[in-house]
């Protein structure tokens, strides 16, 4: 019998447990023995596992949150700590492992499949900082319930006439803030991948209030700018002199029910995973291109760059400053 090992790793993501549920599902139909290994490759580290049944993950695919947990493993960084894993591994009689998480769990599986296991990557993070990949599992969600909240925020803004500073998360990507940034219509995007400074910020905030388009400018920052929301705030206060409030969306983005589309992607994620592994196949990253799955050697996958996508909304920013 076939014994496949499932861990997530790095930050939790909405369809994590979408993805479980399938693969548990699809190895119990084709007889393979899955194993959920707890809290990402500490766990691993800590043999923390058990075999997974259809009726432990009957209830959890609509769920955010990670049913077998995730952790972020400073032990595994080391060689002892792969060695570790490698051993942990043989003694649970893992055959296949397939890791779910973002760029940093990527790179661990790569060091792991250099050591001879065979991996299947799966790419969950609410980041999309994987680019061989158009999407990554719970970036529909994060960027819905940004939105959502802006939404909220919006209005108590223009009761008042308030600038808002609103921070998302995306850690190494700016990719959510510019997502939220055009689906909101905002009026000035910050994110490291445009070196957007403060100035830029004070300028495009000028430019929206000249407009007379709205007195309440919202500017959406991405995590992975070095200055604060508060500092950019400050600056807005004092140099256009406008009311402004800032606020950090920060952990609201991971949580929550996965969205129609990173359902019906987790749930894709899944059989092909089992499916690859049914026929013999590792060493490999899921993605999604155009809407069709595919599989590619994980080490290029990794090393896959992307051009910034900010054709759009450099457009809507240009509007305010006809
Ligand atoms: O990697 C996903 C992510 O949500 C990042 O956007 C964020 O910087 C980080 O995780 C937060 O990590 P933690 O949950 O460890 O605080």
């Amino acid at each position: 019998m076939k014994k496949i090992g499932i861990l997530f790793s790095g930050g939790d993501s909405q369809g994590m447990n979408t993805t479980l549920k399938i693969i548990v599902n699809m190895c119990s139909v084709y007889g393979i023995e899955i194993v959920g290994i707890r809290r990402g490759y500490q766990g691993l580290l800590e043999s923390d596992a058990k075999v997974l049944t259809n009726a432990m993950v009957e209830d959890v695919a609509n769920l955010g949150g990670c049913y077998l947990k995730v952790a972020r493993s400073k032990e595994f960084l080391t060689d002892k700590g792969k060695q570790k894993a490698i051993d942990n591994l043989e003694k649970l009689g893992i055959e296949y492992l397939i890791v779910v998480g973002g760029n940093g769990s990527y790179r661990g599986a790569l060091a792991l499949k250099k050591l001879g296991v065979k991996i299947i990557a799966i790419p969950g993070t609410i980041d999309n900082d994987l680019f061989y990949t158009e999407r990554t599992l719970g970036f529909d969600t994060a960027v819905n319930n940004a939105v959502s909240a802006i939404d909220n925020i919006r209005q108590t803004m223009q009761a008042n006439n308030r600038a808002s500073v609103i921070k998302v998360m995306g850690r190494e990507c700016g990719d959510i803030a510019l997502n939220v940034a055009v689906a909101v219509q905002a009026h000035s995007v910050a994110m490291l991948e445009n070196q957007t400074t403060i100035e830029d910020i004070l300028d495009d905030v000028q430019k929206c209030l000249d407009s007379k388009v709205t007195a309440s400018p919202i500017v959406v920052v991405s995590e992975n700018i070095s200055y604060s929301i508060e500092e950019v705030a400050e600056a807005i206060k004092e140099k256009i002199g406008i009311d402004v409030r800032s606020v950090n969306l920060s952990y609201l983005l991971r949580g929550g029910a996965p969205s129609v589309m990173d359902r019906t992607f987790a749930t894709e994620l899944g059989v092909l995973a089992v499916e690859l592994i049914q026929q013999g196949k590792h060493g490999l990253a899921l993605g999604m291109e155009n809407n069709r799955m595919f599989s590619m050697d994980l080490e290029e996958a990794i090393y896959t760059k992307r051009e910034l996508n900010s054709n759009l909304l450099n457009k809507l920013i240009s509007l305010y400053k006809l």
